[in-house]
């Protein structure tokens, strides 16, 4: 039994020594290859640095893509102040409601109170999806009021587009988020976002596949 023993402590050590000599090498390794230091808001990195950037391309795709964040269905969800708007031309959500530190509401004004993990039907019946709510206090990723150019730069920027350190990371919220593709099922009385959820995921893409560039 205490061979055994002895013999397993020594293994033990043996192998402590040879995961610190891993790491070592490792930590070599890392310093003499070539890292891409990441940039805020840049488009250069490991996903799109062999795609060949056409910045005209890109800025067609963008202009297209905005006209559905711009659109009363997301930017409802995303205006300046805190408070939400509703319908078509963006008037100040009724009943008072604001949106809270997490963006789920306030105390006695929750927006689950109200918004369901469904539509409801009827006019004017409170729309809905799971957990539906706005961007929090901290991050309020306003859309209302901003040109397509300042759209796209505040996308690509991690400190005010929910932490996403990719063009393609910020894409990958709108194939994801039920909240995204609710715009294009949003109940009775509603209007839709002005191109298809197909075309506008394809000017996305081509907006990151020609190196994001963005409008003036
Ligand atoms: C007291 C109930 C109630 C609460 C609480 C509430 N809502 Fe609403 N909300 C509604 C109703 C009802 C509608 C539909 C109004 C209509 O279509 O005329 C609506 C509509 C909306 C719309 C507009 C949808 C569109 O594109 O026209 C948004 C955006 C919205 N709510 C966001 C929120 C958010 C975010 C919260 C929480 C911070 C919230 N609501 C809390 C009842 C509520
Ligand atoms: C019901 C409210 C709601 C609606 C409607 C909504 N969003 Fe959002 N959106 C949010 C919330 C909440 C977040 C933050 C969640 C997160 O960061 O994961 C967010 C985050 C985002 C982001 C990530 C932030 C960034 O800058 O990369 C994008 C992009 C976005 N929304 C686009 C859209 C588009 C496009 C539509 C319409 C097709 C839309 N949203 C409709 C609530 C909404």
């Amino acid at each position: 039994m205490k061979r055994n023993s002895t013999f397993s402590n020594r293994n033990a050590l043996k192998l402590a020594l040879i995961a610190i000599a891993c790491f070592a090498l490792a930590g070599f390794a890392w310093k003499g290859g070539v890292t891409i230091e990441p940039v805020d808001g840049s488009v250069v990195n490991e996903q799109t640095i062999e795609t060949a950037p056409n910045p005209a391309a890109a800025m067609a795709a963008f202009n297209e893509a905005a006209k559905v964040f711009f659109s009363a269905r997301c930017a409802n969800c995303h205006p300046a102040s805190d408070v939400p708007t509703q319908g078509d031309n963006f008037t100040p959500h009724a009943q008072g409601v604001t949106r809270g530190k997490e963006g789920k509401g306030v105390y006695g004004m929750k927006c689950n109170t109200c918004h369901q993990d469904q539509n409801l039907e009827g006019d004017h019946m409170p729309p809905g999806v799971p957990n539906w709510h706005m961007p929090p206090a901290d991050q309020k990723m306003v859309f209302q009021g901003l040109t397509a150019g300042q759209l796209c730069r505040q996308l690509k920027n991690p400190k005010m587009n929910g932490g996403r350190k990719t063009p393609k990371e910020a894409i990958h919220h709108l194939e994801e988020d039920p909240l995204v593709t609710w715009a294009w099922t949003p109940g009775d009385g509603r209007s839709v976002p002005p191109i298809s959820y197909e075309e506008f995921m394809k000017q996305m893409n081509a907006w990151v596949a020609n190196g994001a560039a963005c409008p003036e």
